[in-house]
């Protein structure tokens, strides 16, 4: 196959990208998008910054003008993201209790009604362990330990059609307690019913030339708890190829991960772009990294 995508979907999986809508007006970058993917996440769009600006106000613009563009080009969207510390309003940041509690209940069922039978996946929580495995202490870590738990029943029940995620960074090393801290979780969400239907690691990947050790063994074992797993925002330090052909080999190697998105299109699109961590140079010209994926699908 001559794209991400299709190369993708030779093997039942999607190959997607973070999509920028303030970026979708420049030809060279909506021409690799439209061509080469065939799953996007918002970048920004649908966080609850920007989705609910002011309490009970929702605004869905930017992030319709995400969710039309893919899919008038038959690319399904993953939601992202509905409680999470960071990109919070200023009206949620300075709430905390069972006022935080409500409004985060609130803002759940105000966004997933919107895009009710409209998504393939949302991310309902997003990075909120420590590094060594604790809880992240955030205002909604405040609100209770069951936060986490109370997110994500509020999601089935809002809309029931949408594989519901938990997503963070530095849990790809199976040997490192952040890992450990989520697979716990997961683990004790599935003893006891607690809806989930999928783990994203980020795969933020920084420095060095292999792969982080385990990084196929976490996959599988999160897989093993009954959950799918995906990569959900990657990008590598210089493109590294052999990272970049090893992750995608690894996903490849786990009937359940069920797909791969980088997190932008070219170098000058990332939020890392002095690290050159993209598929695309400046120009939009394929890099080697790019090759090295294709070549691994
Ligand atoms: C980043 C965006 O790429 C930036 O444009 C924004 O300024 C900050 O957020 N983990 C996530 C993503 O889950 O939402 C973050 O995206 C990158 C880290």
């Amino acid at each position: 196959a001559g794209t991400l995508g299709a190369a993708a979907a030779q093997s039942g999986r999607y190959f997607g990208t973070a999509i920028a809508a303030s970026r979708l007006g420049d030809s060279t970058y909506s021409t690799i998008a439209g061509r080469e993917f065939n799953m996007v996440t918002a970048e920004n769009e649908m966080k609850p910054d920007a989705t609910e600006p002011q309490r009970g106000q929702f605004n869905f613009s930017s992030g319709d003008q995400i969710y039309n563009w893919a899919t008038q080009r038959g690319m399904k969207v993953r939601g992202h993201t509905l409680a999470w510390h960071s990109q919070q309003p200023g009206w949620m940041q300075s709430l905390s209790g069972s006022s935080l509690r409500q409004a985060m209940i609130d803002h759940i069922n105000g966004v997933m009604a919107h895009y009710k039978g409209k998504l393939a996946y949302w991310d309902v929580v997003n990075e909120a362990f420590n590094e060594d495995g604790s809880r992240r202490n955030s205002n909604l870590q405040g609100t209770g330990n069951d936060w986490i738990e109370v997110a994500f029943r509020t999601a089935r029940n809002a809309d029931p059609s949408v594989k519901l995620c938990y997503n963070d960074y530095n849990i790809e090393n199976w040997s490192y307690g952040k890992t450990q801290g989520v697979y716990r979780m997961i683990q004790d969400f599935k003893s006891r019913g607690v809806p989930i239907d999928c783990v994203g690691l980020q795969t933020h990947f920084t420095g060095g030339s292999s792969l982080p050790s385990n990084f196929q063994t976490t996959l599988s074992s999160f897989a093993a708890l009954g959950v799918d797993v995906a990569l959900t925002e990657v990008d590598v330090t210089n493109a590294s190829t052999s990272q970049y052909a090893g992750l995608t080999q690894a996903c490849l190697n786990v009937s359940r991960c069920v797909g791969i998105t980088v997190w932008g299109v070219r170098d000058s699109d990332s939020w890392r772009s002095g690290e050159s961590p993209l598929l695309f140079d400046g120009g939009g010209n394929k890099k080697a990294a790019y090759t090295s994926v294709l070549n691994a699908l």
